[in-house]
């Protein structure tokens, strides 16, 4: 822990005198896994003012802070307790704070915050939303195998369950007995959420992170919910795989706006062809990048790039049966695990592709 104003701070700054004040921040820190730069006097604190990606300002030190007129910055909060009220809130509005945080009582506010200015606001993450154009097309085995696949290669991935009636999604994964929280946990989640609290909370299956609805409860997710979670996970992850029902609630569309890239399903028969067009307008309305995966067999040799054009979008790619896949999932082995196979192959195709064009855009 550094008592030192470093010329250019990349550690969230404390400004304060009080040493009960220093204790409280510092522990909360220690919580949030964040190391501090405290300044004891407003004079030290000039040179990491500008950079740091926090700054909490003591209420001791807020009054010689604001007469000294520092310019103006985001990310300012100021930190006392209820004693330093009603003072506390000119002074905080004359350093254009976002928050007056008065402990004990907002000390988990205060955690999620310094947890989030080491995550940064720039989202990272591709969010990629799979859904099926008809019922048992194979969306949600190709959304875990993308996830499974992604994983596997070392991309931090988190697998979010979009689909109300689907039975939970941590069960095609062989994860339904994993501790950890589940859609329930957060449907009453409102406003920013931070990353870290939201990867702690989820379950683990062999790395891959998981948020799945509870079995039984086919409650829809509420929209803010999903914004809240995805925004998170944007900010914290490579790659988000949000497996979608096809009739579209709120949730869902919030997550097609939201969509680096959509994959439609669809088996490689006539019939399933005139179903998914039904869903094509549906998602378009939300999402730019919508595109086709033909999944065989194909009972009448019906060709891929015919299915992609019939339906207006582009073919993202064909892949064949999976041999012996009901069986695994049966088993609770989760698909495209072994790194074999059609669905592994074709993941592993399509992400290297997707990471390449991310590359070539930035
Ligand atoms: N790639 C595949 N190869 C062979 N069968 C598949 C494949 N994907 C899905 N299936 C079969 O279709 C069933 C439904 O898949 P699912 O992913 O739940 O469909 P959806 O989410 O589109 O309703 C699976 O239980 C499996 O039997
Ligand atoms: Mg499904």
């Amino acid at each position: 822990m550094s008592t030192q104003a470093a010329a250019i701070s990349v550690r969230p700054l404390l400004i304060t005198a009080d040493s009960n004040l220093l204790d409280d921040v510092l522990r909360l820190a220690a919580a949030a896994d964040v190391e501090l730069e405290v300044a004891h006097a407003v004079a030290v604190a000039r040179p990491s003012w500008p950079a740091a990606p926090l700054v909490i300002v003591g209420a001791d030190l807020a009054e010689d802070l604001v007469r000294r007129g520092p310019p103006r910055r985001a990310g300012v909060v100021v930190v006392g307790t209820e004693h330093d009220e009603p003072d506390i809130w000119p002074l905080a509005v004359a350093l254009s704070a976002e928050q007056v945080v008065l402990l004990p009582d907002s000390e988990t506010w205060l955690v999620d915050r310094l947890a989030d200015a080491l995550e940064g606001d720039a989202p990272r993450a591709v969010t990629m939303c799979v859904l099926g154009g008809r019922g048992g097309a194979g969306a949600t085995v190709l959304a875990a195998s993308l996830a499974v696949c992604a994983t596997r290669s070392g991309r931090r991935t988190l697998l979010v369950d979009g689909d109300p009636l689907g039975g939970g999604i941590d069960l095609v994964l062989g994860g339904e007995h994993t501790a950890g929280a589940r859609w329930s946990d957060f449907a009453g989640t409102r406003g920013r959420l931070s990353c870290s609290t939201l990867s702690d909370a989820l379950p683990r299956v062999d790395e891959l992170t998981v948020l799945s609805l509870d079995r039984g409860d086919t409650r829809a997710i509420p929209a803010e919910a999903m914004r809240a979670v995805l925004a998170a996970a944007e900010r914290g992850t490579d790659l988000v795989v949000v497996d979608l029902p096809r009739s579209l609630d709120e949730a869902a569309e919030e997550a097609l706006s939201r969509a680096t890239v959509v994959l439609l399903v669809v088996p490689a028969e006539v019939r399933a062809t005139v179903a998914a067009s039904r869903v094509v307008g549906a998602v378009r309305r939300c999402a730019a990048d919508v595109r086709v995966v033909v999944r065989g067999p194909a009972p009448t040799g019906l060709e891929g790039q015919t299915i992609a054009e019939s339906l207006g979008l582009p073919l993202a790619g064909r892949m064949c049966a999976e041999p012996d896949l009901g069986a695994a999932l049966d088993r609770g082995e989760p698909p495209a695990v072994r790194g074999k196979g059609p669905l592994a192959e074709f993941c592993a195709w399509f992400l290297a592709g997707l990471w390449g064009e991310r590359e070539r855009v930035r």
